[in-house]
């Protein structure tokens, strides 16, 4: 019985070396143009995961839920996925996994590392989800313009809801499993990602495999 398992363990480890081993920067593939499901089924599948097994998500795969989440898609104009309050593109993805913290930077559709270790306790973690995907505003970026600090909080959630939506639908086309939460803990995750008050956790996104 072990050894008929060994052949499928071997052809496994290169994908949880390198989910598990990734450098200071990851740099992903170019979306594809097509995936599994339309956007119908996309609709129909979307549910809040109650339950993640361990599985690990592949890198190519995480690259694509982060452009489909605020990724650039107008190369021309560096106009992105998700629409944003007068195009101030606040929302900043942090991913979280059991190494490391890394920060999306769409311009080159890479991930930097930020801090080293594992800080998913920083976050509702009674579902021992894989990775870990954090929205922040910088609501900075509506200062000077109209409204007060309350309006720019507002904006900041606003986009931050459809960022949150992008990665919802993506992963119900692509099969994994999802569960958006506002629980965090909001000035921990500030201090560790040495955040301002004005760079706000909005949202976060449970990523993985359904149990
Ligand atoms: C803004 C927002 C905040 C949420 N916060 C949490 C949370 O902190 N913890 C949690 O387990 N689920 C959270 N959820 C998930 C909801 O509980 C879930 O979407 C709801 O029960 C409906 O289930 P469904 O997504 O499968 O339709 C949140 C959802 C939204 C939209």
């Amino acid at each position: 019985m072990k050894l008929r398992l060994l052949p499928i363990v071997a052809l496994m480890l290169p994908l949880i070396a390198f989910a598990a081993e990734v450098g200071d920067v990851v740099k992903f593939d170019a979306p594809p143009q097509k995936v599994g499901r339309d956007i119908m089924q996309a609709f129909t599948n979307r549910k809040s995961s109650t339950g993640f097994s361990g599985r690990p998500v592949p890198m190519k795969d995480l690259g694509n839920v982060l452009w489909a989440a605020n990724g650039i898609n107008r190369p021309e104009s560096g106009m992105r996925t998700a629409p944003s309050a007068l195009n101030k593109q606040d929302i900043d993805l942090y991913v979280f996994d059991q190494k490391s913290v890394y920060k999306y930077n769409p311009k080159d559709h890479s991930m930097n590392l930020v801090v080293k270790g594992d800080h998913r306790s920083l976050f509702t973690e009674r579902m021992k989800t894989p990775i870990i995907i954090l929205l922040v505003s910088d609501v900075s970026k509506f200062a000077g313009g109209m409204g007060t600090e309350d309006d720019h909080r507002r904006m900041g959630a606003f986009d931050a809801g459809i960022v949150s939506q992008n990665i919802s639908l993506y992963c119900s086309a692509l099969g994994i499993a999802t569960r958006v939460r506002a629980s965090m803990d909001g000035p921990g995750i500030q201090k560790l990602l040495g955040l301002s008050e004005k760079q706000i956790p909005m949202l976060n996104h449970a990523i993985g495999y359904n149990k």
